[in-house]
């Protein structure tokens, strides 16, 4: 009888959990979710050279042709600032480790950190990392995504994660792009000692859903608005993912509240900062070639004079 009980318990149980498991395709290498177009794979590119996929160490958005949103502290590796080429960044691939055909690969040509970036309390963890090669027009594969919210999501609303180690009630990790469906709660309920949020931490749960250290960066959407992008994953503290047994609520970077910053830093690419140094090149060199000649003015006048 006691046994019964136990049983149907842990039926009930299971059955409960297996209904709010909302991670979409869960680990199950036959049930990969489609390409999601925006998500960004940032690698050491080092590392990355030994085996595809091997340098995965964030995640991304891309947000123009040439440029691509993650967090700050992404650009941080033992302590030491990243140089831009050490940084490959990866699009339009599912499986971690397999290199498709429409893959899109490039290095960085720049980075951008928030000037008010606080490693300490990771105040302002935004950057955008500029790529060397865009992204080709006509690849369905790798896009940017429609849209930056400009107002913080509001509470109770569902939306989307994705990322490749997302934390799932039965799987630590996966090789394939995973997704979760999570909705947003008041930062007062997750502020936490797990949780140490900032003034532009958006949280979202069940607590079980939500990014581990590599999926730093990757998005928090609104897939029903077209591909709004309201949060970058951001999970702390580092190496620091929740698994069922532990209360933690996922925690986001409220891109909202960087929205003049992203669009300022987003026009002013790496392309237009090409032109910008075009234009002073060309300036130096009429600059250059008065100076020559006056000089050489100079000079007849002199030869002039001697004479
Ligand atoms: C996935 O599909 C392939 C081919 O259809 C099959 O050979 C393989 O066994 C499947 N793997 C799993 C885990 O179901
Ligand atoms: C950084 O902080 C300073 C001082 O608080 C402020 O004046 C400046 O506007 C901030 N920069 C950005 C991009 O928010």
């Amino acid at each position: 009888m006691k046994n019964l009980k136990i049983l149907l318990v842990f039926l009930y149980l299971s059955i409960i959990c297996a209904q709010r498991i909302p991670v979409l395709n869960n680990g199950n290498e036959n049930k990969s979710i489609d390409h999601i177009p925006y998500v960004a794979s940032l690698r050491l590119d080092e590392t990355d050279e030994s085996y595809f996929g091997k340098g995965h160490f964030c995640t991304g958005v891309f947000i123009g042709t040439k440029a691509v949103l993650t967090l700050a502290s992404c650009f941080y590796r033992n302590d030491a600032l990243l140089l831009p080429e050490d940084v490959r960044i990866i699009g339009g691939t599912k499986f971690k480790f397999e290199e498709e055909d429409l893959t899109f690969s490039t290095i960085l040509e720049d980075f951008k950190i928030h000037e008010n970036f606080s490693r300490s309390s990771l105040e302002n963890n935004i950057a955008i990392g500029y790529l060397h090669d865009a992204i080709p027009k006509d690849n369905a594969f790798v896009k940017t995504i429609n849209r930056i919210a400009s107002e913080t999501a509001t509470e109770s609303v569902q939306m989307k994660i994705y990322g490749w180690s997302l934390s799932t009630m039965m799987y630590e990790e996966s090789l394939h792009l995973l997704s979760g469906e999570v909705e947003i709660v008041s930062t007062e309920q997750c502020d936490t000692e797990h949780n140490k949020i900032t003034s532009s931490t958006i949280c979202a749960g069940p607590y079980f859903v939500n990014g581990c250290e590599t999926d730093d960066g990757g998005p928090l959407v609104d897939d029903a608005r077209g591909g709004t992008l309201y949060g970058l994953i951001d999970a702390r503290p580092a190496g620091y993912c929740s698994k069922i047994i532990t209360n933690r609520l996922g925690t986001y970077v409220d891109v909202s509240q960087f929205y003049n910053w992203i669009l300022e830093y987003n026009r002013n690419s790496a392309s237009c900062r090409n032109i910008i140094s075009i234009i002073v090149l060309i300036t130096l060199c009429i600059v250059v070639a008065q100076l020559q000649m006056v000089k050489l003015i100079n000079i007849q006048n002199k030869k002039v004079w001697i004479y």
